[in-house]
């Protein structure tokens, strides 16, 4: 059990949940996930990435959205409240170094987050600002009522472009258009590495992006999971032509060796 400290909603149906675990604030690294079961009714366990951790309360947060059974019953829960199973933390954490640019400058690395993929982005942007990194961040979602983090990433990031469909926040593109003008600059501006987050469509369409630029692209996969540990295969993808569990194995793998096509079938 894990007691819910509190619990914020981010957009009409994304929540924030702050809880009580310790051993995971102490031990999580970026890139992390925990599996919830927010009630034993409720067999389903929900993979979320650990968005925010503080050791000092030895508390972590986790951010989703409400589209399910399950989901929702999290979010019917509130401050006070438990869950009742927490399982973490799982997953290979980031691989994340300085990168060096021209001269001794920090390297340029480029995190794209697209929709709720911001919140397992939040950490990893944290994680190579620490490691001495550049950071540019392009947030992405449907229109301005679905973005989310983006104050907590100017917070952190060295720069944060916005791209909505509707273009009532930032500019009205998708990510991939100032993902390809970032990859097209020369010298200290080039990115060394780029990570994507979000649909699988958009993570696709990134990781296709970078490849004409030769850029290490990362990506972290969200496949449907039941288990966590390896054991029920439900997690599976192909990457570089080997069958590969998210859970165990990722959940970050080289962007450009997934085949998207069949992890989105
Ligand atoms: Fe079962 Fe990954 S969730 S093998």
């Amino acid at each position: 059990m894990a007691r819910i400290l509190s619990k914020e909603q981010l957009s009409a149906d994304v929540y924030r949940m702050r809880l009580d675990a310790p051993d995971i604030a102490r031990s999580r690294r970026a890139g992390q996930f925990v599996i919830v079961m927010a009630d034993d009714r409720y067999a389903e366990r929900i993979p979320l990435t650990i968005a925010d951790a503080d050791e000092a309360s030895g508390s972590i947060s986790i951010i989703f959205q409400a589209v399910g059974g399950s989901t929702r019953e999290l979010a019917s829960l509130g401050e006070g409240d438990e869950v009742a199973h927490l399982l973490g933390p799982l997953g290979t954490p980031t691989h994340v170094e300085r990168f060096a640019g021209p001269e001794g400058t920090p390297g340029r690395v480029v995190c794209v987050g697209g929709g709720i993929g911001a919140a397992p982005l939040y950490p990893i942007v944290q994680a190579h600002k620490a490691a001495g990194n550049r950071v540019t961040v392009i947030l992405g979602a449907r229109n301005a009522g679905l973005l989310i983090l983006e104050d907590a990433m100017r917070a952190v990031a060295d720069e944060v472009i916005v791209c909505t469909d509707d273009g009532s926040a930032g500019r009205k593109d998708l990510v991939t258009a100032p993902l390809r003008e970032l990859c097209s600059a020369t010298g200290a501006e080039r990115p060394a590495e780029a990570i994507a987050i979000g649909p699988p469509v958009m993570m696709k369409f990134c990781a296709e992006t970078t490849r004409s630029f030769g850029i290490h692209t990362v990506a972290s996969l969200n496949t449907i999971m039941v288990d966590g540990t390896g054991m029920c295969g439900g997690c599976r993808v192909t990457v570089g032509g080997k069958t590969k569990f998210v859970c165990v194995d990722g959940p970050e793998f080289d962007a450009h060796l997934v085949d998207w096509n069949s992890m989105i079938q």
